[in-house]
């Protein structure tokens, strides 16, 4: 890893182990991109800037600067000096006027990684593993400086980016549009990949041609929602998982978020990523900062399948704070699907006891123990246990789960209020609301305002409270509505379009008071599923809850779209009962557990219900997880096949980090008729090892399994599978 200026060609280089990243100095003004890819010494590309060509820069071509900024490969584009391409900055003054031009105007390298304040970000460990490079520019005229930082870390090839802005001067900017990375770069027949969905149906990979104009994803939701995510890539044609070259971006936030990507007339391609304009516009008082949250990109020239590696690493050493991050998961069992509000504490102590025999470490007691809530539409806020459902409260139960030696975790909701609720009837002013109009409700519940510090202040102490009055190992921190009628009572009304943004704060700031104080705790992040599984969550949790959706073939899509970017190990994933109450498929219970191994596993059911034969195949799916569990948690991962695309089977291994142990995971989602085995390549194995089968004992070197294969024995029936285990003999 290296940061360097090379003064006399006015180039900056981020060196990693695999990559090169350039900025070169235009005119002593404009900073340019000039070249990201694979690692290069040479940093006299500068004339990638094409700075002698028409239209020549400025200083030689002071008619023409409109049309050098319309084709120039800005490092971060303003909007109204004549670049019209999608402008990362757009700066409205307090008289109406709309233009910015940033010229460059110093810089800083240093040691380490600067955390952002009040945002989730990557952070470097030990001193001297990353290295940070600050360029300055300035618009005089606006009195406003911005800062353009690069990171980059010693053990990782991705280059982080973030951007603060400051009013230097005496009067408001009004903050139209702050994005926080720009990459300019020659078209080269890119494909756009995204990872887009529903809810129940989240984060399925999908590629379309890049084509003049805009495309691209975005949500103006509140959350990074279940319809878009917060990523893109651009990868070039017939992409594979070790083949071709990939520019990726993902966001390290959780609201609000824009991703394009623009081909222009000259067919360069503009990629973008930042805080959804819409809805957005910040006051930056003189003397204010604005910081806006980081991206992480991340170039492969060998296909997506070292992209996802990268991604990995990045997240597993960089991001993740909780001290879960290592840790054995407590194998869980959550009781939603098992009996919704419908429950009391004699109930749960029943699938506990049950769940205990077969050895399930944890109880989650899902919605429905608070207030009077028996469905979603009451109480909301109201965060006192529900008497007559729990006689003696939560410590009486987590008391009693002790005896047995379960664990005991709980599901919240905090940032929502019912109108039926105690909170509402005396702070309806509380709800993020716009005065006079009525809010539109969503699960029956509104949003509680988390702009206004008093709400955080409340919140904060009603979750610290049930922390407090019981052993509670585990929070389930759900959140099921997205925004509308985005209004506050406490911001002023040159204020309001900071609402979106400073929610997020508010989030952030509850999850970070949370693990202050109950540092021990294992968070899992929550949104009507995975509708807010985002870097940005996975700094406070290192699970996430990945679908409402459990159906074992649904999830083949889902968390494979998950894990191209994050670690099996934030993956929360169940065994769910059958027929599977999202899309009503029946599929072997052997087949959920294999899926549900391939994240954090645990169960959600009722366990009264399985019958003798799935009560041992649990105690067996048990046993695995405790086997493989620090392999998957810890491993490198490797799409091998995908059922989305051959609709036929879906097969990813996990390879330990010494590449002495592997396991595959082969699902067989349509049996064929009269066929013989299929021959699937493993990958990330070490070629000169030899590696035993453990179901069978037969040795193979790693060299065979990689180019030779294994041999898939058809199985009998649609939804099957089958694990392989392999170790070093040698
Ligand atoms: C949505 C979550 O995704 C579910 O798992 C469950 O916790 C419900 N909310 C409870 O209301």
């Amino acid at each position: 890893m290296s940061v360097y200026f090379d003064e006399e060609r006015s180039v900056f280089c981020l060196m990693t182990e695999n990559t090169s990243y350039m900025i070169g100095i235009a005119d002593g003004k404009y900073v340019g991109h000039a070249y990201y890819g694979a690692r290069m010494e040479d940093c006299g590309c500068g004339y990638l800037l094409r700075t002698d060509e028409r239209p020549e820069p400025p200083s030689r071509n002071i008619r023409e600067k409109a049309a050098f900024a319309d084709s120039f490969f800005y490092e971060y584009s303003t909007w109204g000096v004549g670049d019209y391409r999608d402008s990362c900055l757009r700066v409205r003054t307090e008289g109406g006027a709309r233009a910015c031009e940033l010229v460059f105007d110093g810089y800083r390298i240093l040691d380490g990684k600067p955390e952002l304040p009040g945002l989730p970000s990557t952070f470097a460990g030990e001193a001297g593993s990353a290295q940070t490079l600050e360029i300055v520019c300035r618009d005089d005229c606006l009195k406003l400086k911005v800062i353009l930082r690069y990171s980059i870390f010693e053990d990782s090839d991705a280059l982080i980016r973030s951007v603060e802005l400051v009013n230097e001067g005496g009067e408001r900017l009004y903050l139209e549009k702050v994005l926080s990375a720009c990459l300019d770069m020659d078209n080269n027949e890119f494909q756009m990949l995204t990872l887009t969905g529903s809810w129940a149906r989240e984060r399925h990979m999908g590629y379309q041609k890049v084509s003049r104009g805009y495309q691209g994803v975005g949500t103006t939701r509140g959350i990074s929602s279940h319809q878009e995510h917060p990523f893109i890539a651009l990868v070039t044609e017939n992409i594979t998982e070790t083949t071709g070259e990939v520019y990726a971006m993902n966001f390290v936030y959780s609201g609000n978020f824009k991703a394009d990507v623009e081909l222009s007339q000259f067919d360069t391609v503009r990629m973008t990523m930042g805080i959804h304009p819409d809805g957005f516009e910040w006051v930056l008082e003189p003397g204010a900062s604005f910081t806006a949250p980081e991206v992480v990109c991340v170039y492969s020239d060998s296909g997506l399948g070292q992209m996802t590696r990268t991604f990995h690493d990045l997240y597993r050493n960089h991001l993740i704070r909780s001290r879960w991050l290592h840790e054995k998961r407590p194998v869980l069992i959550n009781n939603w699907e098992a009996t919704y509000f419908d429950f009391d504490t004699e109930r749960l102590l029943e699938i506990a006891s049950e769940a205990a025999k077969d050895g399930v470490e944890m109880l989650v007691m899902d919605d429905g123990w608070f207030g009077r809530r028996n469905d979603d539409t009451c109480s909301l806020g109201d965060w006192s246990v529900n008497e007559k459902k729990l006689p003696g409260g939560l410590a009486y139960l987590s008391r009693r789960l002790k005896e047995m030696g379960m664990r005991f975790g709980i599901w919240l909701e905090p940032e929502m209020v019912s109108p039926d609720s105690d909170l509402y009837r005396s702070h309806p002013d509380w709800a993020v609301h716009v005065p006079g109009r009525e809010g539109t409700l969503s699960r029956s519940q509104y949003i509680l305002d988390l702009s206004r510090p008093e709400v955080v202040d409340y919140v904060s102490e009603s979750v610290a409270r049930v922390l407090r009055s019981a052993d509670i190992s585990y929070v389930k921190w759900d959140m099921n509505r997205q925004m509308t009628e985005v209004g506050s009572a406490c911001l002023d009304s040159a204020c309001q379009g900071e609402l979106y943004h400073r929610y997020v704060l508010g989030v952030y700031e509850l999850q970070s008071r949370l693990l202050r104080e109950f540092p021990e705790l294992l968070l899992e992040n929550c949104t009507s599923g995975g509708g807010r599984f985002d870097p940005g969550m996975l700094y406070y949790s290192p699970q996430i809850w990945c679908s409402d959706d459990t159906d074992a073939m649904e999830r083949l899509a889902i968390q494979e779209g998950t894990a191209l970017l994050y670690p099996l190990s934030t993956i929360g994933a169940h065994v769910s009962i059958c027929p599977n109450h999202i899309v009503g498929r029946v599929t072997p219970f052997e087949t959920r557990g294999y899926v549900a191994l391939g994240g954090t596993f645990g169960y959600e059911l009722d366990i009264m219900r399985l019958s003798g034969e799935e009560r041992g195949q649990m105690r067996q799916q048990i046993e695995l997880y405790h086997k493989y569990q620090s392999l998957v948690r810890e491993g490198d991962y490797y799409r091998l096949a995908s059922a989305r695309e051959n609709h036929e089977y879906d097969c990813y291994m996990v390879v330990s980090k010494d590449r002495r142990e592997a396991l595959v995971t082969y699902i067989q989602v349509r049996a064929r008729a009269n066929f013989h085995s299929r021959r699937i390549r493993l990958a990330g194995l070490a070629e000169d090892t030899c590696y035993v089968l453990e179901e069978t004992g037969r040795q193979y070197s790693g060299r065979l399994l990689m180019k030779g294969g294994i041999l898939a024995a058809p199985m009998a029936g649609d939804y099957t599978g089958k694990l392989y285990h392999f170790s070093a003999v040698s």
